[in-house]
This record gives C-alpha cells, structure tokens and sequence, in this order.
C-alpha cells in the first residue's frame, strides 16, 4: 500500500516528504480553507514536494461547473488529480473529465454500491473515508472489507480503480487499510508521526548511545572514519 499525505499545508508536506515516504497527497476545500495564502500555491507547491499525483477537490455541485472546475484545477500542475464529491453528477462529471484524459478521485464513498458507481464512471481512486464511519458507529473495516472484495472479486483486473483509504484518525486505520488490500491510504501529517513512535525503539537508541558513550576512544575512532571518507570524497 502507497501513503499519501492528507493535508493543506506546504509546512507539513516540507517536513513529511523528506521522509522519502509519500507517493502522493490530498487536499480538500476544509483542509486548504485552514490556511493561509493561495490555495493554488499551495496545491502546486504541493506537487513540486511530492512526485506523484496529488488530489485538488472541485466544489461546486452541477455537471457543468464541476467539470470546468477540474479543467481549471489540472492546469495548476501535471501531477494534479481532480476530486469529485460523489453524487449522480459527480458520476457524470467524472465520465466527463476521464474522456478527456484527466484522472479523477471520487471522493466521500461510504458503501460499496457507491465504489462499484465509481468504478465504472472511469475514477483512477476510490476514497473511502474510514474515520467518519466509525464516527457514526458504522464498521469502517467491514466496509472497507466489502468494497475491496467487490471490486476485485469475481472478475479480479476489471477494475482498474485504486481503492485509497482516508479519513485516518489513528495509525490503526492505516494498517487496516493495508492489511484489507486497500492500495493507497492518504494519512493527515499528525498520524503519520504517531505511525513512527514506539517505546522500544527510543529506549533502544537511548542505550546504544550511552553504550558508545562508555568508550569514548570509539567515539574518536568514528569520526575518523568519517573524515577520511569525507576527505576521499
Ligand atoms: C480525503 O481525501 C479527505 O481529505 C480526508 O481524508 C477527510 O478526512 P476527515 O474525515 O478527517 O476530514
């Protein structure tokens, strides 16, 4: 499973892509209504920090203004995708802006009847929002569980949309999201630090440290090594 980055903010992304983790990133209207400056800046300096396809929403709600909205927002950047809400128009939309070679991610699916619509309206992304489920005591699992299953089921390669998980909460969902074959999952950046924390590992280096420490002639002994190499270098 890929990670995305699920965010407005060019800070965050600054910080979290030198990771080398992402492969992508989401923004939404409530996301990029946070911050400051230009949406549009924001958006393409998003694509300049991630290689790979980043998801600006359209937010109006007839066919026409959707599909001139998309138009518009795939200027911003090669790497931008156009987000589509989904409804009936937001499945004709799609249709639309797929036939004329933008790649679309449907976004606020909640049902499995929803991602078979996408599916074949043409959507290269799926995003189901797993946190909102469970917000309203609906199983986000089972419900992610059903949509993999039905698209990649009886007729397994038909589909060629990526279901990507969102609405992360906790790094929970995101190992659910991989474990239920879910190819892409866009994590808000507050998660993605949680994902790197485990007690073991900070006590782990905290006495590698001290250990070295003890030897200080290792610790000369290193630096050498490290000055040879950079003089050879
Ligand atoms: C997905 O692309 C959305 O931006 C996002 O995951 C929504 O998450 P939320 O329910 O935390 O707002």
């Amino acid at each position: 499973m890929r990670l995305f980055i699920d965010t407005g903010s060019v800070a965050e992304v600054e910080e979290i892509a030198a990771w080398g983790v992402l492969s992508g990133a989401t923004t939404n209207p409530s996301l990029l209504a946070k911050e400051e400056g230009d949406p549009g800046d924001a958006i393409k300096r998003i694509c300049e920090l991630v290689d790979g396809d980043v998801s600006a929403e359209v937010v109006s709600r007839d066919v026409d203004s959707m599909v001139a909205e998309g138009r518009a927002l795939r200027t911003l950047h090669e790497n931008v995708i156009v987000k589509v809400p989904f409804s009936a128009a937001g499945l004709e939309a799609t249709r639309i802006l797929v036939s004329e070679g933008h790649k679309v991610n449907m976004t606020l699916v909640f049902s499995a009847t929803q991602a078979l619509l996408t599916a074949e309206a043409g959507a290269s992304y799926i995003s189901c929002f797993m946190g909102r489920l469970d917000d309203i005591s609906i199983n986000s699992a089972d419900v992610v569980r059903e949509i993999v299953e039905t698209l990649r089921g009886g007729r397994d390669g038909f589909y060629t949309a990526q279901v990507l998980a969102a609405s992360m909460r906790h790094p929970e969902h995101v190992v659910t999201a991989a474990r239920l074959g879910c190819e892409v999952a866009t994590v808000p950046g507050k998660v993605l630090k949680q994902m790197l924390n485990h007690p073991l590992t900070s006590a782990g280096i905290d006495k590698f440290e001290a250990d070295w420490k003890s030897r200080p002639e290792f610790a000369q002994w290193l630096q050498g090594l490290v000055q040879a190499q950079t003089t050879h270098a």
